[in-house]
């Protein structure tokens, strides 16, 4: 059984490039494999609330899971110990993940539940899965057409590694702040780079994910 979890981390939420490339993706892999199943997060539609001050002091003294201060730490890491996919959509803010996935980050990273202090560093407890991060951007942070920094690909590979998913994949849809002609350029792209990664390799082109879902 494929159980994927999909965050999704755009304002734009359905209408989102992101977020449609990826349930293109879903649907086609569905396609292929039946028994696949799909929990769905939308970090936008649904916001997170702000950390507070009583998960700080519970992450301090190394309080029971099951304090109070936890309840939306637990329910997000007990969402992806359910599933063995991970799939993220998001956009790039100011060259780095957008807060609502920040947040995500932050309750998830959790020191004695998601990961333990070694001597080397910290080491990831929960298990490694397939995960696929696309990410939509206006303009170009890779490649030739590159103006602009990354600085959310090494800094997502290494919060999802500390947590023990290292089987990260990325995918970038890019200029998309040229239209539409430059919305179905980059994902011409991004099916590129897909059909070269183990899980999605031979996946039929995404056209539907072209259609906008308002
Ligand atoms: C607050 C904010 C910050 C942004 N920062 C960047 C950026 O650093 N680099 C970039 O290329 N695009 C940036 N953009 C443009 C978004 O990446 C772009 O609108 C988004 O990827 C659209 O994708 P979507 O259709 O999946 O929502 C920013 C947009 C917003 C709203």
């Amino acid at each position: 059984m494929n159980d994927f979890l999909f965050l999704s981390a755009s304002p734009n939420q359905r209408t989102s490039a992101a977020h449609r490339f990826a349930e293109a993706l879903l649907e086609g892999f569905g396609k292929r494999h039946p028994a696949t199943r799909v929990n769905r997060r939308d970090l936008a539609a649904n916001p997170l609330p702000p950390l507070s001050a009583a998960y700080g002091a519970a992450v301090a003294r190394h309080t029971p899971a099951d304090d109070p201060a936890f309840l939306h730490s637990e329910h997000l890491i007990a969402e992806l110990e359910r599933s063995n996919h991970l799939l993220i959509a998001t956009p790039m803010h100011n060259f780095t993940v957008p807060a609502a996935l920040k947040l995500w980050i932050d309750y998830v990273l959790r020191i004695g539940r998601s990961f333990a202090p070694g001597p080397d560093g910290k080491v990831g407890l929960l298990a490694d899965r397939p995960t696929y991060i696309i990410v939509s951007s206006g303009g170009f942070h890779q490649g030739p057409q590159a103006r602009q920094p990354d600085c959310l690909s090494d800094y997502l590979r290494l919060a999802l590694r500390t947590i023990g998913i290292r089987d990260c994949h990325f995918i970038y849809l890019q200029g998309l702040v040229g239209g539409e002609e430059a919305v179905a350029t980059a994902f011409a792209s991004a099916h590129e780079q897909l059909s070269q990664t183990p899980l999605f390799a031979g996946v039929e082109p995404l056209s539907n994910a072209l259609v906008s879902s308002t």
